[in-house]
């Protein structure tokens, strides 16, 4: 065997006992590198007599391919034995208890959502929920407000194409157009969600969230609105006893229309609801007017009932002492870390609302 072959077999025994990536690569530079031991064998070609040289660099090229052959085996044996330690390694046992975890909060806005959506789920109110992109005729002339009335102009909305046929929803009214036109009569439903307008200050945000509220069968009237708005505030601000007030009012999707406004007082710095000669507005309500439930394809001699609106972030700042409304919306940890709620602490009429 001569020199060169020895060192072939020793290459080939070096390869096969290679263990990792790093060790297959400094082999490959000394085999095929440009000083690697074929490169050196075939420089010796130009010394050989013209008959000898092409079997020489046969052989060379054989011994090449077999090289390469035995390398690439290794190497992929190589790959995949480190991608299934890998795997194994990386394997996590969900089953095992968390070591490092943190709780998040539940926002103050949802948890209110959550509480309202119970308090009226004991009377029977439904859940139902509407898109925040609207058209122009859910949002308003389904609604009873025509073209070119004024309480467009009021609601400042934010329009989304230039023919202004598609708009964020200005309200939740537009739920109540959607319900009825998906089923039929008797309708009792409550509908959270967020609605826009371009306004904003310290008490108004360019989102906010309001609730629907919608009650039509046969023979419904004022006092049961009044009932059931009383009901939900007490058990709302878990008080027994609430002083409530309504104003007249204007919508044109309810007649007769009324603001409600509940009392409180400050004592020691904090806001008492219920009681005290204070008056706050906190949502506006009313029949559904008879033009909305044609609108709506229910028929108004024999259907109707009544429709409210609450401000809900106004609400979640009442009942947990937040004072400024922007601050909602403002996504600070710390903010949320303080004022949100545990996840798992769902609110229930049984177990208490908030606690
Ligand atoms: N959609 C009204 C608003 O946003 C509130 C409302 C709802 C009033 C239902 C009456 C009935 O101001």
């Amino acid at each position: 065997m001569s020199e060169f072959e020895k060192k072939i077999a020793q290459y080939k025994e070096k390869i096969n006992n290679s263990k990792n990536l790093r060790e297959l690569v400094v082999i490959n530079s000394e085999i095929f590198g440009k000083n690697g031991i074929l490169n050196l064998e075939f420089k010796k070609l130009g010394s050989l007599p013209v008959d000898e040289k092409k079997r020489f660099a046969e052989t060379i090229n054989k011994i090449k391919q077999e090289l390469s052959r035995i390398y690439k085996v290794k190497n992929n044996e190589i790959l995949d034995k480190d991608i299934i330690e890998k795997v194994q390694k990386e394997k996590i046992d969900v089953t095992l208890p968390e070591k490092e975890f943190k709780i998040g909060k539940v926002h103050p806005v949802s948890q209110v959502i959550d509480e309202i959506s119970c308090i009226f789920s004991e009377i029977g109110f439904s859940v139902e929920e509407g898109p925040d992109v609207e058209n122009e005729y859910n949002n308003f002339t389904a609604l009873n407000t025509p073209e070119n009335h004024p309480a467009k102009d009021m609601h400042d909305t934010f329009y989304l194409d230039k023919d202004m046929k598609t708009l964020l929803r200005t309200h939740t009214s537009p739920v109540q157009v959607r319900t009825m036109l998906k089923g039929r009569p008797p309708f009792k439903i409550i509908a959270p969600g967020r609605t826009y307008r371009s306004d904003s200050d310290q008490t108004h945000t360019p989102m906010f969230h309001q609730l629907e509220g919608l009650h039509i069968d046969k023979d419904i009237n004022m006092g049961h609105l009044k009932g059931c708005l009383n009901y939900f505030i007490k058990e709302f601000f878990e008080v027994d006893k609430i002083k409530m007030r309504f104003r007249p009012s204007h919508f044109p999707f309810t007649e007769p229309s009324a603001e409600v406004d509940i009392g409180y007082r400050i004592e020691n710095n904090k806001i008492v609801i219920g009681e005290g000669d204070q008056w706050l507005e906190i949502l506006g309500c009313g029949m559904v007017h008879p033009n909305v439930l044609k609108n709506c394809k229910v028929d108004p001699a024999k259907f109707q009932g009544f429709a409210f609106g609450i401000g809900i972030d106004r609400l979640a700042m009442l009942k947990y002492g937040i004072n400024d409304l922007r601050s909602f919306f403002e996504c600070d940890y710390r903010w949320l870390n303080h004022y949100g709620f545990d996840p798992l602490d769902v609110p229930t009429n049984y177990r208490g609302l908030s606690r």
